[in-house]
């Protein structure tokens, strides 16, 4: 086959520059070990994540100069609007300047009393942490195969029906406020869900009255994927499959960081007016008048091409084809990934390349510390660090089921031979992996640890731990 090249040309660059290795160790010692810690320029290849971190295009560019940044009614809102119901169909939003602000608006005002469940596939930290500080129980039902970095299911982001299904006959119709679905299951991950899936987990709501949203971050990876895996779709194009995909949910929360191909925004649409009446009062206390909710009028105008820019089916061919030919390479070098690869992330199974650290010495943390010391490399610890809890009634650290590292490819940002390099400092990692040690956190913050807990390094494995 022919190799598949950038479906761009560059048109300006940004330096990088990979600091000697003394410097790099420093630097880890003074971040607490903590990658949050390290300053952007002291990375090298920097693929912490797929967020806010995408190259705009000449067009988006270009939407900057035409902000309008009148307080209210700037142009760009009505692009924006107009935008949101081309691609998803849905009549009214409200833009937020992130994702997580979406969240925040939604779960404050739908959690009415503690104890009420959130089912999802797989909720994000973040939708996680808006969930839980609202008094409300996030509940992950992805499919067991979801569970499992070896099993190969073409959607390994879908609902487990059955399960969906008990939750709802079993719990009081009023302790459920609404049911999501992220696609792609970032934490899961990036895998797909499919056409199918979205639309039985729809039906099943519909069944229970429960309203129906979509974390709707990377939903043109999750499209694409639905076009050349699900049967009968190749023929569709993704903005058909998008427009299907939205047309069975009641509303979306949105973080135009990812498939909005912008560096900030995002918003929340909803069919339900009465409840986005009451959200915009919040908003307007928390981000801004409803018009540009917390962005500037130029922001709006980038999230709004953005999204109309990455249905383009050469980019997203190139997309998920880049990720997959990373995971691949690092599967010929022997490094364990979840497999098959997701939408915007080759996820490392750090349990399985390093079995001899035990999870709640925080494997996964262990291999990202690794890859900044070799070769400047910044990936994100998905593992017990993240999502691993403590027992209320024992007090006893709980590991997450899973340590995976990220290595998120930021959108139309890195070529393949920045990937190249990456494989082979993980090839030397490899190499060298029984001379890697554990963590111990020695600050854990309450909410979201990840972000600020620091940690010492371990100098002997004790090799008695299970
Ligand atoms: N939902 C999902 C599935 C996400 O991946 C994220 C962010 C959010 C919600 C929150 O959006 O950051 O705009 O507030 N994910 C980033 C990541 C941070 O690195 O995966 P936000």
């Amino acid at each position: 086959m022919r190799s598949l090249p950038e479906p761009w040309r560059v048109k300006v660059v940004e330096k990088i520059h990979l600091l000697p290795r003394e410097e790099r160790e420093r630097l880890l010692g003074e971040g607490g070990y903590n990658l949050f810690k390290i300053p952007s320029e002291a990375v090298f290849i920097d693929l912490f994540t797929d967020s806010g971190t995408s190259a705009m295009s000449d067009w988006q560019w270009a939407g900057l100069m035409q902000g309008d940044e009148a307080y209210a009614g700037a142009r760009n809102f009505f692009h924006l609007r107009d935008t949101i119901r081309d691609v998803f169909g849905f009549p009214h939003f409200l833009p937020v300047h992130q994702g997580r602000v979406a969240e925040n608006l939604l779960f404050s005002t739908l959690l009415t009393q503690p104890g009420m469940i959130v089912p999802n596939n797989n909720h994000f930290d973040t939708t996680r942490a808006n969930i839980e500080t609202n008094h409300g129980i996030a509940l992950d039902l992805v499919i067991a195969e979801g569970k499992d970095p070896n099993a190969n299911h073409p959607f390994k982001g879908n609902m487990d029906l059955e399960r969906l299904r008990r939750l709802f006959e079993e719990t009081p119709r009023e302790m459920i406020p609404l049911c999501m679905l992220t696609l792609t299951n970032n934490s899961g991950g990036g895998q797909p869900v499919s056409l199918a899936n979205v639309r039985a987990t729809a039906e099943l709501c519909r069944e229970f009255g429960i309203p129906f949203y979509i974390d709707a971050c990377r939903f043109a990876e999750n499209a694409w994927f639905i076009k050349t895996r699900e049967q009968g779709q190749q023929d569709r194009s993704v903005a058909e499959i998008v427009r299907e995909v939205f047309s069975y949910a009641d509303g979306c929360t949105m973080s135009a960081k990812k498939d909005g191909l912008a560096n900030i925004g995002g918003f929340l649409a909803s069919r339900n007016d009465a409840l986005l009446e009451t959200l915009t009062q919040r908003l307007i206390v928390i981000e801004g008048f409803p018009t540009y909710g917390g962005l500037a009028g130029r922001d709006l105008e980038a999230v709004a091409r953005g999204l109309r820019e990455v249905l383009d089916e050469s980019y997203l061919r190139y997309r998920v084809t880049q990720v997959a030919n990373f995971g691949e390479k690092l599967t010929k070098i022997g490094i364990p990934i979840m497999r098959p690869t997701g939408g915007h992330a080759v996820y490392i199974d750090a349990k399985t390349l390093l079995p001899h650290i035990p999870p709640l010495h925080f494997p996964a943390q262990a291999l990202s510390v690794a890859l900044y010391r070799e070769g400047g490399v910044r990936g994100v610890e998905i593992g017990t660090v993240m999502f691993g809890s403590t027992d209320p009634q024992t007090g006893q650290d709980i590991p997450a089921p899973m340590e995976l590292v990220r290595l998120a490819i930021p959108r139309r940002v890195f070529t393949n031979s920045h990937l190249d390099y990456v494989a082979e400092v993980l090839e030397h990692i490899r190499d060298h992996r029984d001379e890697l040690r554990g963590f111990r956190m020695t600050h854990a913050p309450k909410v979201l640890r990840h972000f600020t807990a620091d940690f010492e390094q371990l100098v002997e494995e004790p090799v008695a731990v299970a």
